[in-house]
C-alpha cells in the first residue's frame, strides 16, 4: 500500500527511526493516518510518543525513514514549511496577552490582514466555545479554558493535521472526562485530522477512530478500541488495553464436552481453559482471559475451568469486581452484574468461560512490560 497523489493519507511516517545516543528510541515505527480521522498514538511513558510526534511536526529529525502528509514528502521541510500545527501538554499562553491576541499570535508569521485575522481568531474562539473570553487574561480562566484557547491558537493556522501531545493530562479528572467529549466533537465539527498523543487508555479509547499502542519504540498493534481490547496481538496490548488475567501454559488436555476440543492447562492456577478452535499454542504462549468473560459458577459445575475461593468485592456501579483465589493462590479478576447474584467472601466457587472468549498470546519477543504501566484509570 503507497501512498498515492489521488489517496493520499493525511500523515503517512514510514520506517521511522530514531536514537539518542546509544539508545534507540524510535524503532522503524510506521503510522498511516486516514484523512479526516482522530488517531491516537498510546503508549506508556517513555516509550518515544513525543519522538515520533516531533518527527511529524519538523522539530525533531528521524535517522530513518520519511514523513509524507497528504501525499507530500516533508521528511526535509521544517515545521513551519508543513500544513501540521502541535498542541504540548501544558499549551503555554502568553500571560500579558489577552486571549484573542494570545491565538492572534499563531497567525503572527503568517502576511495575514487585520480584517481577516480578526475574522479567523473569532471563528477559532467560537469552534472551542470561548468566543466569550476573549479579552479575558489567561491568569483568569481554569486549566480547561486555557488549554481551549491553547487549541484554538493552533487551530486559527487551519492546519491539514492537529498534533496533540497529551493535551489533556494536565487537566483534573472530571475536566479530562468533559475535554474527552468536546475534542472529539471539535475534531469532527472542524473534520481536521487529528493525531493525538497519550498515555491514558481510556481516553485513547473514548475519543479516537483508531489507536496505534505502542511500546519500546516500536509499534505493538494498531487498530480500533474494540479490534485492540478484543483481539490483541501481544502480551503487552493485552495488558495495557483494559484489564486481563494472564495464564502461562503448561499445556492441552481434550475437552470432553467439546468434540475434538480442546483445553490449555495453566501453570499457575491448575485451570483448563478451552482453547477456541485451530488455536495454536507456540512455546511461550500465553492465554488471557478478561474479568467480564468469567462466569461464577456453583464449585462442581460440569465443564467449568477450575475452582476457586472468593477473597473480597468490590461495587464499580454496573459492575461488581469479585477478586478470587485458585487452591494454589493465584488471584484472579472476575466482573459480574450488579444486581445480579454477587459470591460472598469466602465463598468456594467455579469459573467458567467460553473458548470463544480465551485469547492465546503469542511469546513475547522482547521483555514484556518493564516499570508498572500505568494505563490510566480504567
Ligand atoms: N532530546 C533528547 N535527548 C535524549 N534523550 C531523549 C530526548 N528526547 C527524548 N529522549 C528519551 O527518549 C525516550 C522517549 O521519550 P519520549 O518520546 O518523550 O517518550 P514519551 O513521550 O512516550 O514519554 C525517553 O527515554 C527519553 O528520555
Ligand atoms: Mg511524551
Amino acid at each position: 500500500m503507497n501512498a498515492s497523489p489521488s489517496d493520499p493519507a493525511a500523515v503517512h511516517a514510514d520506517g521511522l527511526t530514531r536514537s539518542f545516543g546509544s539508545r534507540r528510541v524510535l524503532d522503524d515505527i510506521e503510522l498511516r493516518v486516514a484523512p479526516g480521522e482522530f488517531f491516537s498514538l498510546l503508549g506508556p511513558s517513555g516509550c518515544g510518543k513525543t519522538t515520533a510526534l516531533r518527527i511529524i511536526a519538523g522539530l525533531e529529525q528521524a535517522d530513518e525513514g520519511r514523513v509524507r502528509i497528504e501525499g507530500v514528502d516533508v521528511t526535509h521541510a521544517p515545521a513551519h514549511r508543513r500544513p501540521t500545527n502541535l498542541v504540548f501538554q501544558q499549551g503555554a499562553l502568553f500571560p500579558h496577552m489577552d486571549v484573542a491576541r494570545n491565538v492572534a499570535f499563531g497567525l503572527s508569521t503568517e502576511r495575514t490582514g487585520r480584517k481577516e485575522t480578526a475574522d479567523r481568531v473569532a471563528e477559532a474562539l467560537d469552534v472551542v466555545g470561548m468566543s466569550a473570553f476573549a479579552r479575558r487574561a489567561p491568569s483568569t480562566l481554569s486549566g480547561g479554558q486555557r488549554q481551549r484557547v491553547a487549541i484554538a491558537r493552533a487551530l486559527v493556522k487551519r492546519p491539514r493535521v492537529l498534533l496533540l501531545d497529551e493535551p489533556l493530562s494536565a487537566l483534573d479528572l472530571s475536566l479530562q472526562l468533559q475535554m474527552r467529549r468536546e475534542l472529539r466533537s471539535l475534531q469532527r465539527r472542524t473534520g481536521t485530522t487529528f493525531v493525538c498523543v497519550t498515555h491514558n487508555q481510556a481516553e485513547a479509547m473514548e475519543m479516537s477512530d483508531r489507536i496505534a499502542v505502542m511500546a519500546h519504540g516500536r509499534i505493538e498493534q494498531t487498530g480500533t478500541a474494540e479490534d485492540l481490547y478484543r483481539a490483541p496481538a501481544s502480551r503487552f496490548v493485552a495488558e495495557f488495553i483494559g484489564e486481563n488475567n494472564l495464564f502461562e501454559i503448561t499445556g492441552t488436555q481434550d475437552d470432553p464436552a467439546v468434540r475434538g476440543g480442546r483445553r490449555a492447562v495453566t501453570a499457575d492456577g491448575g485451570l483448563g481453559l478451552p482453547l477456541p478452535a485451530g488455536a495454536c499454542l507456540a512455546p511461550g504462549a500465553v492465554v488471557a482471559v478478561r474479568p467480564e468473560s468469567f462466569r461464577i459458577t456453583a464449585p462442581d459445575e460440569a465443564g467449568a475451568a477450575g475452582r476457586a475461593v472468593v477473597r473480597s468485592t468490590g461495587f464499580l456501579g454496573a459492575l461488581v469486581r469479585v477478586v478470587l483465589a485458585t487452591p494454589d493462590g493465584r488471584e484472579i479478576l472476575a466482573d459480574t452484574r450488579a444486581g445480579g447474584a454477587t459470591p460472598t467472601v469466602g465463598d468456594h466457587v467455579g469459573l467458567a468461560v467460553s473458548a470463544a472468549d480465551v485469547t492465546v498470546l503469542p511469546p513475547a519477543t522482547r521483555p514484556a512490560g518493564g516499570p508498572a504501566l500505568a494505563g490510566g484509570e480504567r
